[in-house]
């Protein structure tokens, strides 16, 4: 029996130049369809990317009574009265942003029975100040090791709440459950990156009455559902917009990226202009361009406003090939090297010590086999294969749609000259690949 085996081909170097538009983010999509939970009424998104993650978040809500509609570029969801509270966890478990859906659900329906989210293996992602916070609203809870039994029956009662450290999604879901709490909700010690600021606009265009100030968020609880007003256009993701000026810069390009409104990407910004990349503004975004060797810097990830993890792979590739030594120290998770031993693959000069990597540039790297193992590290993969010289092939692939809308069309169109394709064993022998060098 012939296996077939879905690859992505990208042939190197090339030099990237052009126009691309930034696709709305993913990060900020994901809390917004949860919060929709809390509306009495339809709500439409614009600019929501097609994304694996979302059509898995869409699927789950639709599973327990939202309608679901895709339009143009967006989606509309109205949330009747639940059919069922039972959430799919084939469905669940593939993305970690199921673990939204635990603030609203029980903030609506006092009850929730939520199988273990997944997502990224890029470390323990415990769910603890999730847990802890929710509980101090009123809520009990049975944590199993495949699921969370959760009730509520009393409501949710506003209370005072210090998360131990900084998490994105547990900031999410006090601030979407505290909606629908009776009283005042104090969250301190909160994230305070740019999602959840789009979490907080979109939910007070419902009526809900939420400041932020620095890391500490009230709400003021309302005893009734939340009611949309007009459609709500998703911001553009940072994270896409971050890889695509890593993408230029490492491949001495020159691109436009276009977007009405991408919040977050100073410190972006600031770390590329420290390199020695050079950006205008244009009426429809931003212009990158390289007109001299970028120096490598060292960073070290942090939660917001510091360097952001979600950045931290493609921003290590554009290292390996910058001139110089740096230091990458990675703070958020504990396991999100993998990228780098692949980069080793390619004749980078890296070396891994437990939670930092320290890197000499040179841009004499070589197309490989390569194995994606999570989102971000498979976009690094990619980049590191535009500046690689020959064939570079990246299986495992499928992470890259979990996160990222059209990247393949859109790094062709800029100059890359990547294909994606199902390879059976013969075929892949005529690229040198042997089966046994496959992973399963
Ligand atoms: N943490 C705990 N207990 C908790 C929650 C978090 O100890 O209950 C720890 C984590 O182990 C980690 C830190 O707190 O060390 C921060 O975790 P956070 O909760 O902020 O991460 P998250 O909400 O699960 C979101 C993004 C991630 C991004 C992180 C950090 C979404 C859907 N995911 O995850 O995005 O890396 O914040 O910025 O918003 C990605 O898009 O590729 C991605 C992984």
């Amino acid at each position: 029996m012939q296996n077939n085996h879905n690859i992505i081909i990208s042939q190197g170097p090339v030099c990237l130049k052009g126009s691309v538009r930034i696709s709305g983010s993913k990060n900020a999509s994901l809390p917004l369809l949860a919060a929709t939970v809390l509306f009495k009424n339809k709500v439409v998104f614009t600019n929501l990317p097609h994304l694996d993650d979302i059509g898995t978040l869409a699927a789950l809500l639709s599973s327990i009574g939202s309608q679901v509609e895709w339009i143009n570029d967006g989606l509309t969801l109205e949330h009747k009265d639940k059919h069922s509270l039972y959430l799919d966890p084939n469905m669940a478990n593939k993305i970690r942003g199921s673990i939204l859906l635990l603030g609203p659900i029980l903030a609506r329906y006092g009850e929730i029975r939520l199988p273990m989210p997944g997502g990224c293996p890029i470390g323990k992602r415990p769910i603890d100040f999730h847990i802890h916070a929710l509980e101090q609203l009123g809520a009990t809870f049975i944590v199993e090791e495949h699921q969370i039994y959760g009730v509520a029956p009393a409501g949710l009662k506003g209370a005072y709440i210090r998360f131990p450290k900084p998490t994105v999604t547990g900031t999410e879901n006090l601030i979407m459950a505290a909606c629908l709490a009776s009283g005042i909700t104090v969250l301190e010690n909160c994230a305070c990156d740019n999602e959840i600021d789009e979490l907080i606009k979109f939910l007070k265009s419902g009526g809900v009455s939420i400041e932020r100030n620095h890391t500490t968020i009230i709400i003021e609880g309302k005893n009734q559902f939340l009611e949309a007003q007009s459609p709500f256009k998703i911001a553009s993701d940072r994270m896409e917009a971050g890889s695509l000026l890593a993408a230029c810069a490492m491949t001495e390009g020159h691109i436009e990226l276009k977007y009405e409104s991408c919040p977050g990407l100073d410190v972006v910004l600031e770390h590329l202009t420290d390199m020695g990349m050079d950006f205008s503004t244009t009426p429809h975004g931003l212009r990158a361009l390289v007109n001299k060797p970028l120096r490598a810097r060292s960073f070290i990830t942090e939660p917001h406003p510091g360097f952001p993890t979600d950045l931290q792979a493609p921003f290590m590739a554009l290292n390996c090939v910058s001139h110089g030594f740096s230091m990458i120290e990675e703070r958020i998770w504990e396991n999100r090297f993998f990228h780098a031993e692949e980069f080793l693959k390619m004749g980078a000069q890296l070396s891994i010590q437990g939670s930092q990597v320290s890197c000499h540039g040179h841009r004499t790297l070589q197309g490989a086999l390569l194995t994606a193992q999570d989102l971000r590290g498979s976009c690094a993969l990619l980049l590191m294969s535009l500046v690689a010289k020959g064939t570079t092939i990246i299986q495992k692939n499928h992470h890259l749609d979990r996160g990222y809308e059209f990247f393949i069309n859109k790094i062709n169109m800029l100059g890359g000259k990547i294909s994606r394709q199902w390879c059976n064993d013969k075929e892949l022998s005529e690229y040198g690949i042997k089966r046994s060098s496959l992973v399963a």
